[in-house]
This record gives C-alpha cells, sequence and structure tokens, in this order.
C-alpha cells in the first residue's frame, strides 16, 4: 500500500470529468487500496481519484469514525446515484483537496447508488445520514464538481481564488 500524494485545487484534474473504469483487475483493486490508506492517513472520510491525480471512476469512503466503531471501508467502483429522496439533508462538508475551508452543503438525505465492488460484482447501497453525504460528495469529484460548487457563487469565488494565489505563491 502506498499513500498518495492528493491534488489540491486549482489542480486541473479536480476538474476533469473521470472516465469509466472498463475492467476491474488489480491494478484498480491496488488503486482502491493505495486511496484508502491514503484517506485513512489524511485522514478523511472519502476520496476519490481524480484527488490523487487518476481521472477514473473509483472512490473509497469509510464514515465510521467514531473511537469505538470498527472501520467500514468501502470501494465504489463507476457509482451511480439511481435514486434520491425529495427530503434534504444538511451537513458540514471539507474536502481534502480544499484544505482547511468547511461550508454546510445540502444534497438529498437518501440515496440509492449502483456501483461494482472490487470483483467487478454489480451491488447496490442504499445511503443515508453521513454516507449519503460523502457517497454523493465523492461522486461530484468523478465529474469534476467540488462541494463549494453547492455553495454561493460568491463564497465559491472566494474560495477558488485564495486557492489559485496560494498556488501561485508555491505555497
Ligand atoms: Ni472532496
Amino acid at each position: 500500500m502506498a499513500i498518495l500524494p492528493i491534488r489540491i485545487i486549482p489542480d486541473p484534474v479536480l476538474r476533469e470529468k473521470a472516465k469509466p473504469v472498463a475492467v476491474v483487475d488489480e491494478r484498480i483493486r491496488q488503486l482502491a487500496k493505495d486511496m484508502l490508506a491514503t484517506m485513512y492517513d489524511a485522514p478523511g472520510i472519502g476520496l476519490a481519484a481524480p484527488q490523487v491525480g487518476v481521472s477514473e471512476r473509483v472512490v473509497v469512503c469509510d464514515v465510521a469514525t467514531g473511537e469505538d466503531e470498527e472501520p467500514a471501508p468501502m470501494v465504489l467502483i463507476n457509482p451511480v446515484v439511481v435514486e434520491a429522496s425529495q427530503e434534504w439533508g444538511v451537513y458540514e462538508e471539507g474536502c481534502l483537496s480544499i484544505p482547511e475551508v468547511t461550508y454546510d452543503v445540502e444534497r438529498p438525505a437518501k440515496v440509492r447508488v449502483e456501483y461494482l465492488d472490487e470483483e467487478g460484482a454489480l451491488q447496490t447501497v442504499d445511503a443515508d445520514g453521513l454516507l449519503a453525504t460523502c457517497i454523493q460528495h465523492e461522486i461530484d469529484h468523478l465529474d469534476g464538481v467540488l462541494f463549494i460548487d453547492h455553495l454561493s457563487r460568491l463564497k465559491r469565488d472566494r474560495v477558488w481564488k485564495r486557492f489559485v494565489k496560494q498556488a501561485k505563491q508555491g505555497a
């Protein structure tokens, strides 16, 4: 397992639409393992492949962050939201690619997601609570969408410009 460097905005890979995984093979399983190691090391509760510079549709998450909770790693390949609740929920979100920025984001409270597991088998998960938010946030990454895109334009631009400036300064 390797801990991979995490891409920070405005890295262009974070704005690309990631390619579907054609074959779930050893390369993809290794990528998923490395992504989980990178996510736990950060630490974070979710990570999408573009965040480690790989523009392919792979996400990992683990929302079992309580002291007494067993780790619950999930690997979702080519994930698709097939149903979303009418009811919305709000969580304070952050992102490993936008360090030290958090804002409340409103999303559907429950989603049904279809994906391929590490063996390439089709799976379905009914997610609610933090898991629903986490999976939606990560799927957004696969389409080049960031959580700040769900904020007002003013807030989003303010964050974006700050990171552009930092990148120019080589910080
Ligand atoms: Ni993120």
